[in-house]
């Protein structure tokens, strides 16, 4: 019997009755198909063909905790009895807002929604009522949401994507308005000197600078030493709104975010994935000269906004995170910095061009003989196909990482998980 043979069955099973086979584009995997996962417990999943993987995906993000936290589900289960959708403002809102307040250093105001896309949409439309201007500065390679006013230039093909400081704005799929371009400017991350000559021409009519603070999407890419200074810097010297985008980076690369890791504070932040363990959650917070804007015609809507089961959710995720001085933050950089290291030594062993970049808690293996990866270009520029190769590799021997290269760390690893992770990956290298 084939390894994957039940998740190639379910997938041409799932295709004759959901569009594509699956509930988002994100989740292809050709590598053969989707996997049919069953189960999903600490840092494992479990497939339809009784294979057990460790988890670098973690549902691409919010598994921080690992599958099914005990106490986060403790708390969803004593939510359900007492209604979901209420329609008004219940106590664990107020409450969860407190929390976020005290832990995130841009928030003075706190509103809810139910995913990333969402509240990067919320995000942008306040920062447009408080300028009263309309473009948007995003980064080539950074992925702000799906919906049509952003959804560009986040993995474009080079030979469309125009000069390396003046990127071409491109649509990421078919059936988005032709009219995303007159709103957007698309600049390189990491870039200064190109970022401050765009604004020195654009800089009054810009709404907003919208950035993964860490790259997460294109090759985990850091920020370099004093390039969120500077963006901090060049908003206020043109009355811009700072955005960051903590989807990925909020309560993982550490309590606080990533604007608390690098020191630098943006007008307003979003947050998903990690903050609920996998419930539908997210946030937007941000200075209250902002944040009052849906009070003054910024409208922000979503019925399931809040809803108990969620809210929940978040509370018992932050309280699992902040426990003990969140020296769950430690431990999560201890054991990605332990993959890191050892990757990059099997790499070197097995004379592969394996490169290994990023934090703790999620880093990037990509193929390159010019490390390391600085922006977008760099990362497109690297080997996909012996990426994909590693990448099937690790998950025939039962390791689980995203296509693109990111490893998303979970939280609850043993030592044990670390190596057998690297074990794999020297088996799979040791075949390239
Ligand atoms: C940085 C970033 N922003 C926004 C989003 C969109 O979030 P969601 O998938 O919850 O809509 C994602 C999703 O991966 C993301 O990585």
């Amino acid at each position: 019997m084939g390894r994957y043979e039940t998740s190639i069955a379910r997938y041409r099973e799932a295709c004759t009755v959901l569009a594509g086979g699956v509930s988002s584009n994100f989740r292809y995997h050709p590598i053969p198909v989707p996997l049919a996962i069953e189960r999903g417990e600490g840092p494992h999943l479990w497939d339809a063909d009784g294979n057990r993987y460790i988890d670098f995906v973690s549902g691409n993000g919010p598994a921080f905790l690992g599958h099914s936290p005990g106490p986060v589900l403790d708390a969803v289960r004593a939510s359900l009895d007492t209604g979901q959708a209420f329609t008004t403002v219940h106590a664990g809102e107020i409450a969860l807002a407190q929390r976020i307040r005290e832990i995130v250093p841009c928030a003075e105001l706190v509103r809810f929604d139910t995913s990333g896309t969402q509240v990067d949409q919320i995000a942008m439309r306040l920062a447009r009522h408080h300028t009263g201007r309309t473009r948007v500065v995003k980064f080539e390679g950074h992925y702000h949401g799906w919906a049509d006013n952003i959804f560009a230039s986040v993995a474009p093909e080079l030979n469309r994507a125009g000069p390396r400081d003046h990127p071409e704005v491109l649509a990421q799929s078919s059936g988005q308005p032709d009219n995303i371009r007159d709103n957007l400017i698309v600049q390189p991350f990491n870039d200064v000197a190109v970022l401050e000559e765009t604004l020195s021409r654009h800089g009054s009519e810009t709404a907003a600078i919208v950035v993964e603070p860490v790259a997460c999407n294109c090759g985990v890419i850091e920020p370099v030493p004093g390039y969120l200074e500077a963006l901090r810097r060049l908003c206020d010297q043109h009355g811009i709104v700072l955005i960051f985008d903590e989807v990925i980076t909020g309560f993982r690369v550490a309590l606080g975010g990533a604007q608390q890791r690098y020191g630098v504070t943006p007008d307003v932040a979003v947050f998903a994935k990690a903050m609920a363990s996998g419930f539908p959650l997210a946030a937007v917070a941000g200075s209250s000269a902002i944040m009052e804007g849906v009070t003054q015609g910024a409208v922000h809507g979503g019925t399931y906004n809040g809803i108990t089961s969620s809210i929940a959710a978040g509370i018992a995720t932050l309280d699992m995170l902040s426990a003990d001085g969140a020296t769950i933050y430690d431990k999560v950089e201890r054991d990605g910095q332990r993959l890191m290291a050892g990757l990059a030594e099997c790499g070197q062993r097995r004379g592969v061009s394996l490169h290994v970049q990023g934090v703790g808690a999620i880093f990037s293996t990509v193929f390159t003989d010019t490390p390391p990866l600085v922006d977008y270009r760099d990362y497109k520029a690297t080997d996909a196909p012996m990426r994909e190769a590693f990448i099937q590799g690790l998950q025939d021997r039962g390791v689980r990482v995203t296509l693109r290269g990111t490893w998303f760390v979970p939280a609850v690893l043993s030592d044990d998980d670390i190596d057998q992770t690297l074990d794999a990956a020297d088996a799979a290298l040791a075949t390239l």
